[in-house]
């Protein structure tokens, strides 16, 4: 009998931005910030942002196509698509509008969204579908069209937020290049971050009355998200770390949710990470939510810095709240 391959390797990744960007300078055109300001606090320089032709669907499947085509994987292979966003151009799901951008027949296609831990939640929920056997080729997109639900008059938040997609393929592996996991939530925090649902009255009948209205802008207490991710990303990476039986002097990378400079700075320094390890690209895309992760593991590893073989702690965090870290090797 054949036996089923049951571990799993991260293969190829792909991403993808608007062509459109706007820098700090840009910015301060339309609220009251300078360059000065941003980029001493934040790390951010400029962001790319997506036009009213554009669509999330068609900036995941750009970065979908480079992923399978780094992985050597047809479109035609893939067995399930997962999309992470919290922005879909469709509130029923995009997944599968991408699934049908790529020709990928054979897939199913579903998004999850846990904001800005969507990745990592994609991640460990395409390995559990690997890992029993079930799925062979996974294509786990991460991405997000924050521009559209940003409020373009609060200097607190729009600085911070950009537009893009990333992507991996993930499949079957003789051997398990997915080391640990953990993944965590506190729906108590939710007020810290949100993009909530307002309705107003809508009387059906003498007595029913539905609710009918849209989402308002993104909600944020900026100092709670901070404290909230300085304190609980270094434990849940020390979490993975320890599942993998690994410490951080055995990793080759932190790649952290690109959320501000700051956190990345002193949620490396608590875990004793150097510098030259820690992989950052906020300056040219500011924060892409579900996208960062993937958007920042392509550009390293096309960049000729990540190898195969390279040992890779991973953490997303943000609205819900919600927070999770994986430990990975690269490809092999
Ligand atoms: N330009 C100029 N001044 C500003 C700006 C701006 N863009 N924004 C705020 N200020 C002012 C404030 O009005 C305040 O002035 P005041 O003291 O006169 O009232 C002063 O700067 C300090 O404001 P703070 O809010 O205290 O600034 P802080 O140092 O906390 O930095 C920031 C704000 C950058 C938002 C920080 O709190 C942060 O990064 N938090 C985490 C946010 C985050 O990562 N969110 C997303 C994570 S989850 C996800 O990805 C969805």
């Amino acid at each position: 009998m054949q036996q089923v391959a049951t571990g799993l390797a991260v293969t190829g990744s792909g991403s993808a931005a608007p062509e459109t960007s706007l820098d700090n300078d840009g910015l301060s055109q339309i609220v009251d910030t300078s360059d000065e300001w941003i980029a001493s606090r934040t790390g951010i320089r400029s962001r790319h942002l997506s036009g009213p032709d554009e669509s999330l669907a068609k900036l995941g499947a750009i970065a979908a196509r480079n992923a399978l085509s780094m992985a050597q994987v047809e479109a035609t292979d893939i067995d399930l698509i997962l999309l992470a966003t919290s922005t879909p151009d469709d509130l029923f799901g995009s997944a599968c509008q991408i699934q049908a951008e790529l020709g990928a027949k054979h897939a199913v296609a579903f998004d999850l969204t846990a904001a800005c831990s969507g990745f990592v939640f994609g991640m460990i929920t395409a390995a559990q579908f690997i890992r029993t056997g079930v799925y062979r080729n996974v294509l786990l997109i991460g991405a997000d069209v924050l521009s559209r639900w940003v409020d373009w008059t609060d200097r607190r938040s729009c600085v911070l937020f950009g537009d893009g997609a990333g992507a991996v393929v993930l499949q079957a592996n003789e051997n398990d290049r997915l080391l640990g996991f953990a993944l965590q939530s506190d729906g108590c925090l939710h007020d810290c971050l949100n993009v909530q649902y307002q309705g107003k009255p809508r009387p059906l009948t003498d007595n029913i009355t539905v609710s009918q209205g849209t989402y308002q802008p993104v909600s944020m207490n900026g100092k709670e998200v901070y404290r909230f991710a300085v304190n609980r990303v270094p434990e849940v990476v020390e979490k993975a770390l320890f599942q993998a039986d690994l410490t951080t002097n055995d990793i080759d990378w932190l790649l952290l949710h690109q959320a501000n400079q700051r956190i990345l700075d002193a949620v490396a320094k608590r875990l004793k990470v150097p510098a030259e390890k820690v992989i950052s690209n906020i300056a040219n895309y500011g924060n892409t939510s579900a996208a960062t992760i993937p958007l920042a593991l392509d550009e390293t590893v096309r960049q000729g810095h990540i190898k195969p073989g390279d040992t890779i702690a991973a953490s997303g965090f943000g609205a819900g709240l919600s927070w999770g870290a994986v430990v990975f090797q690269w490809q092999r």
